[in-house]
């Protein structure tokens, strides 16, 4: 019987980055001379930085050139460095650590799966980096969520079938993608926008060991 592997997504599920991510584009979209809403913001959830820009640049009907386009990628991601910077483990969401400590002590193999190019530094920064076996990030894909890649490569990181794979994302693209990768998704977040997953929770305060013990033995 094969063991059951756990990929998280990380910005929404491991840390709320959302917030820091908005505030740059937002600082970005101002000096374009338009403004960026929370609610648009949530577009870009689990969106690549350049899909994001040109998304950005779609809301305020600006035409970039190739070196324009460039040099905001670098300033956008120069100020959400900055924002991060200070980063500590009490930006750490309720209950993650509880769950990496109890699959941990499982021994069962877990991985990132996000499209942050800075996912990382930001592990290192709250102390999370140790639960990890393997990290797959925006560094390591040529395909964006929703295309299954990112957990398809973090699957075979931790040598287990995309099928005994099980998933933790809070963006629509992430759960289409673990679900086209055959990995049972789990949505943290409103369960009426994450409605393809799989099992829905609000946060992981609302997932017990119990339902994790199901999880850990769904090839039984
Ligand atoms: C995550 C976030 C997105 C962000 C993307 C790239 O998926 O949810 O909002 O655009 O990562 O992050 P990066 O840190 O590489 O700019
Ligand atoms: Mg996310």
């Amino acid at each position: 019987m094969e063991k059951v592997g756990f990929i998280f997504d990380l910005d929404g599920v491991i840390v709320d980055t959302a917030k820091y991510h908005y505030l740059a584009w937002r600082k970005l979209a101002n000096e374009l001379g338009f403004e960026f809403t929370h609610e648009q913001n949530e577009l870009f959830k689990g969106v690549s930085r350049k899909r994001c820009l040109e998304i950005l640049l779609d809301i305020g009907g600006i035409e970039a050139t190739q070196a324009q386009f460039d040099t905001w990628m670098v300033e956008k991601n120069v100020d959400y460095l900055a924002y991060i910077e200070k980063m500590d483990a009490s930006e750490i969401l309720p209950d993650v650590p509880r769950v990496l400590e109890y699959l941990k002590n499982k021994n069962v193999p877990i991985a990132l799966g996000s499209a942050s190019k800075n996912a990382k530094p930001i592990l290192e920064k709250v102390g999370l980096l140790h639960y990890f076996d393997s990290i797959v990030d925006g560094n390591n894909v040529t395909k964006a969520k929703p295309d299954p890649e990112v957990f398809l490569i973090a699957a075979d990181n931790l040598g287990v079938g995309s099928q005994s794979c099980v998933v933790f994302e809070d963006a629509v693209a992430g759960i289409q993608a673990a679900n086209a990768a055959s990995m049972v998704s789990i949505g943290i977040g409103d369960s009426d926008i994450l409605n393809e997953a799989k099992h829905n929770f609000k946060d992981f305060t609302e997932m017990d060991n119990q339902f994790l013990e199901l999880l850990l033995n769904k090839n039984k």
